[in-house]
């Protein structure tokens, strides 16, 4: 059947809309809110031979290695492997080093990615464990990979990835959950994590009703603007480099995602009164590291604008906040991503640009 835009202008809008159900659609069948269990059933038989992997290497291109990178940090806390990630061409280039009990997953919406493709082909020939965690089914990936998770997102038409991000992200939240299962240390920690995701349809919505503002944002005081710096660290860092990655791909504005605690070490030096920056302040532990960041900024004479935690009164006055519901650390990315997916649709729309196909790019990079 022909996919349709409905009510909306554009297919990037639309599916920005669909994630509220997106995510469901991700969890369903898979995550028991009852029993907080997980179960993806096409790991069930790989399970074993993961946990024993010696390391986890994700290999991916554009918003697929961001969803990796939101979520490296929660797959090495639980399950305590460590977790490269990879660039799928840089991964080539190197001619890396992959071993028989390395388990290597390979993330793509499309599962037709020609690097991504390359790089499975290179581990499957090294004896590694392939993992897909792919969104159309029946793609190469999803083929030639031995196990895997669809993201079950639903297909996916505008160039810049919306829903493929968020569902991925969940996707492999979901693997972290299940392989930690048998840890009864981290018990606390994964109902934690599985309550937050019960609450995530609903605290999407809520994100999304802020979408006026973020459209004033794009027609007011970024209209004009040349670049727009987007910083964080942690958990937020991938957030910032996929707010970047989205306004770069539609609006053509220079955009850079900046790891918070790289600041000094070069970013500092572009901050002046004229230089535009989104700064995510959103409450976690390292809040009072991205609180010295804003500091050092601010001191610069920058404007940051803060996407904070709604209720967060420790941001002073006059400054200009974009306010999210708080969820659980490793799950609040899914929530930041949301208003810049929205200010990078609103930059496009202003400038009369092609959304859902901007210039130079192409849904599914089938050439390496
Ligand atoms: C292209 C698309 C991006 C996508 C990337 C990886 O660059 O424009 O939106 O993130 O390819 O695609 P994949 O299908 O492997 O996730």
């Amino acid at each position: 059947a022909a996919i349709m835009k409905g009510k909306f202008d554009h297919f990037m809008q639309k599916e920005i809309y669909e994630q509220p159900d997106s995510v469901v659609n991700t969890m369903r069948g898979r995550v028991n809110f009852d029993s907080s269990r997980i179960t993806l059933g096409g790991l069930r038989a790989y399970l074993p031979i993961m946990r024993r992997g010696r390391r986890i290497v994700f290999c991916a291109c554009g918003t697929s290695y961001h969803s990796a990178l939101a979520t490296r940090a929660i797959f090495e806390e639980l399950t305590e492997i460590p977790v490269s990630i990879e660039l799928a061409s840089d991964f080539l280039d190197r001619k890396t080093p992959i071993f028989r009990d390395d388990v290597c997953v390979f993330v793509s919406q499309s599962g037709e990615t020609a690097d991504t493709i390359l790089a499975l082909k290179y581990c499957l020939e090294r004896g590694a464990l392939c993992v897909g965690v792919v969104n159309t089914v029946g793609s190469t990936i999803s083929r030639e990979t031995h196990c895997g998770v669809h993201i079950n997102a639903g297909p996916e038409v505008g160039v810049a990835s919306t829903k493929a991000y968020t569902s991925q992200y969940i996707a492999l939240l979901m693997m972290a959950l299940q392989l930690s299962e048998d840890r009864i240390s981290f018990t606390e920690r994964r109902n934690q994590i599985i309550e937050g995701l019960h609450a995530l349809p609903g605290q999407i919505k809520k994100v999304l009703e802020g979408d006026k503002s973020l459209q004033e944002l794009a027609t007011g005081i970024l209209a004009n603007s040349r670049s727009l710096l987007l910083m964080g660290r942690g958990y937020q860092h991938a957030t910032c480099l996929e707010g970047a990655l989205k306004i770069k791909e539609i609006s053509y504005m220079h955009s850079e995602g900046i790891l918070a605690g790289e600041l000094k070490h070069g970013p500092l030096a572009l901050i002046d009164e004229n230089m535009p920056v989104i700064i995510v302040m959103t409450r976690d532990s390292l809040y009072p590291k991205v609180q010295s960041a804003f500091s050092q900024i601010t001191a610069r004479k920058a404007q940051p604008i803060v996407i904070c935690n709604e209720g967060d009164d420790g941001i002073s006055k006059g400054v200009k906040t974009i306010r999210v519901p708080q969820t659980v650390d490793c799950l609040q990315g899914l929530l930041n991503i949301i208003p810049l997916q929205l200010l990078s649709y609103h930059l496009a729309v202003k400038n009369g640009f092609d959304v859902d196909f901007p210039r130079n790019l192409a849904k599914s990079v089938t050439t390496e």
